[in-house]
């Protein structure tokens, strides 16, 4: 079967189109059914794994989805490889190329990923960047999916950071039909360039974007409550800043009672319990956070043979 983003990079939602997410999103609910129909997908071919930052979730289970359809992983970081050592971009897109299949990266730049894929020869897949976290949004578009039988129509809420993770809610979102309503403390707002995107993506779809700083307007008729740490991986250093700003932006039981009777919560993970969101919430009923953190698993699958798959 050949897709038709077959050999293309996906460093965020802006490269599909909806029928391309959509299709992602129904074979990882197709792989997570018949897994064993999936065995030989990817049988020989190399995903390597470039981390410059951390990660449980990305790691495991692009390693165990790459093993489970055939193929095998190399695990790389920028410390132990020459890139650690300021090996040109280019030099190390081009040589990885030569040896392997696929490239997953994890870091902070997006121009630094945007220059690996524009000189590499196999896809490169967006595996978290100070941007972006498209595989995160695939895996959770997913669970949102299993649990409301839909997409389209339904309005999330995110509240918090303006981050990697709502960026890419936005673009995700507006291209599917989702109303996305984000609320953050004054200078903590998504880039304006991905609010711009979403906008020009809602007007094709119907959708409506909301920024603002009113967490309570933007949880309101919410059928899915999402939130972030306040401080992502390279915000380290401004923790105790941050905490101090975010207090009235905590996702919890109050603010949770502006939502739809049924919403659904979500978070990537890893959590902060009584900072951004408390245990009640995260721990309670509406909560679906390991079937979307198992999702993870199922929706990379996906995406590794819509890009690999020929
Ligand atoms: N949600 C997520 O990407 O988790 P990791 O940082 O553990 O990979
Ligand atoms: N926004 C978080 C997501 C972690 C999966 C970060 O970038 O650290």
């Amino acid at each position: 079967m050949s897709h038709s983003l077959y050999g293309k990079s996906i460093l965020d939602l802006t490269e599909m189109t909806k029928a391309e997410l959509l299709s992602i999103i129904e074979l990882a609910v197709a792989i997570k059914a018949q897994p064993d129909d999936y065995r030989q997908a990817l049988a020989g071919k190399i995903l390597a794994m470039i981390f410059e930052k951390n990660s449980t979730r990305t790691r495991v289970s692009f390693e165990a989805g790459i093993i489970q359809l055939g193929g095998q992983a190399i695990v790389l970081d920028s410390k132990s490889t020459q890139m650690g050592r300021g090996e040109p971009v280019k030099d190390t897109a081009k040589v990885l190329s030569g040896y392997v299949d696929g490239i997953m990266i994890r870091t902070y730049s997006d121009q630094m990923v945007q220059e690996l894929a524009a000189q590499a020869t196999v896809p490169v897949i967006n595996g978290l960047t100070d941007h972006h976290h498209p595989c995160q949004i695939l895996a959770d578009f997913q669970t949102i999916y299993e649990v409301k039988g839909k997409l389209e129509g339904l309005k999330l809420a995110y509240i918090g950071d303006g981050n990697n993770i709502a960026h890419s809610f936005l673009i995700g979102g507006s291209l599917v039909g989702m109303d996305i309503a984000i609320a953050t403390p004054k200078g903590y707002e998504p880039k304006p360039e991905f609010i711009e995107i979403a906008q020009k993506n809602a007007a094709v779809s119907q959708s409506n974007i909301e920024i603002s700083h009113n967490p309570v307007k933007a949880v309101e008729q919410a059928d899915v409550l999402v939130t972030d740490v306040w401080a992502s991986m390279g915000n380290e250093a401004e923790q105790k800043e941050r905490e101090a700003v975010f207090q009235e932006f905590q996702v919890n039981q109050q603010l949770a009672a502006f939502a739809k009777e049924d919403y659904l919560f979500l978070h990537c993970l890893p959590a902060h319990r009584g900072e951004e969101v408390t245990a009640e919430i995260i721990d309670g009923t509406h909560s679906a956070i390991y079937q979307e953190a198992e999702n993870r698993l199922h929706a990379q699958k996906a995406l590794l043979v819509t890009l690999m798959q020929k």
